[in-house]
């Protein structure tokens, strides 16, 4: 109880098993020896809006319920997110992928799920501790990041919505930069959701500690850096504030050209964003000749999306690459979902949750996957010879950029399956190999399973590594069969605990 006191006023259901501490919070004179408890227990209750105490028998009481309790969802997020769909349509298939920046344990995500909405929720790991292992220890997609100096690790137009409830970041400060950086993230016509300070301050300036100047102030430092992007009000309503980027940037260039700053960036490739600094300029659009036109090309509505050509494939950004091509390696997955499904009985039967695919190319593995209880973080490194990570967003898919020499932004034991494609190809010249598998080590759970495939020579070599780290491996057939020179290595980690080493045993024997 005392967790929940901060400095909003908010509405709590304490839900316990023991009656008889509901008997003594409902009548405390009956029990006079816990009189200091009780007058504890009356002040600590007077800090929320409504406070309730619930008895929930001990046999109904054999797990943890996870409401949604965020510092900005006292009903739960649910609540809060059927609060979000009365202000803007979230759920007629326009809006599949969202950012939660600052996202505490990701139960915005978690609750977005439900409505078919995928969340890429990031949060650092700083006083409030380890809140993304948390989210993915819950089946959430979830990653450790920071808004900092560099830009997020996502290309440009990759988001339908952005969301931040009390995250933290400074959004006003540094002439908007990081509003910038959710900008050049932010799809056209995509929306910016903020709750929390300086938002409502009318209501909760004296809970928050700040005067009604300094809110007042902020939120206008707020709403001038949106106007500067060319963002739309969409509503204010209640503990909830809405923008809107516009479809394209055919007005905000007539804008500029009164030298309002930032201006648009003037040569740069939106989508790189891997070691590079933020910039204080708008990261443009591509060209559009009608101001109702989607800059970049519309895309389908979810979940036909996923499987529709995608605008940068349509508009020819992928070299070497077309609809036809799209299509073949749609064709491709499916085959090859069908093998998997045959070497590992599990894949369809709810076993693996937090998925990767450290080798993404266009996210044909996780668009196959998606008729699972699954989700997949589609990994597009650095170094691959395409850049694909928008087209895998166009599809209503998440992912992230990656170097596979350096180390992956997740706790460990976070993945319940690791799928890689071709990725010791890719990195054999580059780094270690053993370096890769003891990073993929670190990310998958005990029991966890992982699916490599490359060519037999390469997958020789892995398989000597994988049985060094006491993964239990078998490497077998390509889905064409035995001629092909590709394989595919499938090994489970298993479960298991070192010995203390004889060295320690000396030590602690001299010690005695
Ligand atoms: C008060 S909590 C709110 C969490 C969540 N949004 C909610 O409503 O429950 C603040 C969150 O912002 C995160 N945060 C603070 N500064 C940040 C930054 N610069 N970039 C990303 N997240 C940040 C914290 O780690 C934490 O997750």
């Amino acid at each position: 109880m005392r967790c929940m006191i901060g400095a909003d006023k908010q509405s709590v259901v304490f839900l316990t098993d023991c009656s008889d501490l509901v008997k003594m919070v409902s009548s405390p004179a009956e029990w006079p020896a816990f009189t200091p408890y009780l007058e504890d227990i009356q002040a600590d209750r007077e800090e929320f809006d409504s406070f309730a105490l619930v008895y929930v028998p001990r046999s109904q009481n054999d797990r943890f319920r996870f409401p949604g309790g965020g510092t900005m969802f006292p009903r739960g997020a649910d609540a809060y997110i059927d609060d979000i769909a009365r202000l803007i349509p979230l759920t007629d298939g326009g809006i599949r992928t969202a950012i939660d920046t600052g996202c505490g344990v990701a139960s915005f995500g978690a609750y977005l799920l439900k409505r078919d909405i995928m969340a890429v929720s990031f949060a650092p790991r700083d006083t409030h501790e380890a809140q993304v292992q948390f989210a993915l220890e819950r089946g959430v997609p979830a990653i450790i990041g920071i808004m900092g100096s560099r830009r997020l690790p996502y290309p440009a137009r990759a988001f339908d919505l952005a969301h931040c409830s009390r995250c933290l970041i400074p959004w006003f400060k540094n002439n908007g930069l990081y509003l910038t950086e959710v900008d050049r993230v932010l799809r056209p016509g995509g929306y910016w959701i903020l709750s929390g300070p300086p938002i409502n301050w009318k209501q909760y300036w004296r809970g928050w500690e700040r005067t009604e100047e300094d809110l007042k102030k902020e939120q206008d430092s707020i709403e001038d850096v949106a106007k500067s992007l060319c963002w739309k009000k969409v509503t204010e309503k209640g503990d909830l504030s809405i923008w809107q980027k516009p479809l394209n940037h055919i007005d905000c260039k007539n804008l500029k050209q009164n030298k309002k700053s930032p201006p648009i960036c003037s040569s740069d490739n939106g989508d790189f964003a891997w070691y590079k600094d933020l910039e204080s300029c708008i990261t443009p659009l591509p060209e559009t000749s009608n101001p109702d036109e989607y800059a970049g090309g519309a895309l389908e509505d979810w979940p036909d999306r996923a499987f529709a050509v995608p605008p940068r494939i349509i508009r020819g950004t992928i070299p070497d690459m077309n609809a036809e091509k799209f299509r073949e390696d749609n064709e491709v997955w499916k085959e090859r979902i069908a093998h998997y499904k045959k070497i590992i009985p599990e894949l369809s039967h709810g076993r693996f949750r937090n998925i990767m695919d450290m080798n993404a190319f266009l996210g044909g593995f996780a668009a196959s996957m998606l008729k699972y209880p699954s989700w997949v973080m589609n990994v597009v490194p650095v170094d691959a010879e395409k850049q694909t990570l928008g087209v895998i967003y166009e599809r209503g898919l998440i992912g992230t950029y990656q170097d596979w020499c350096e180390g992956f932004s997740t706790y460990p034991r976070t993945y319940d399956m690791i799928h890689a494609g071709g990725l010791f190809s890719l990195y054999g010249h580059r780094c270690d190999l053993t370096l890769i598998l003891l990073e993929m080590d670190r990310i998958l759970r005990p029991e966890g399973t992982d699916v490599l495939r490359d060519n037999v020579e390469m997958l020789n070599k892995v398989d000597k590594i994988v049985k060094g780290m006491k993964w239990k491996s078998q490497i077998v057939d390509h889905e064409k069969g035995s001629s092909n020179p590709e394989k595919i290595l499938v090994a489970v980690k298993t479960y298991w605990t070192g010995q203390p080493s004889n060295k320690n045993n000396n030590d602690n024997n001299n010690n005695n």
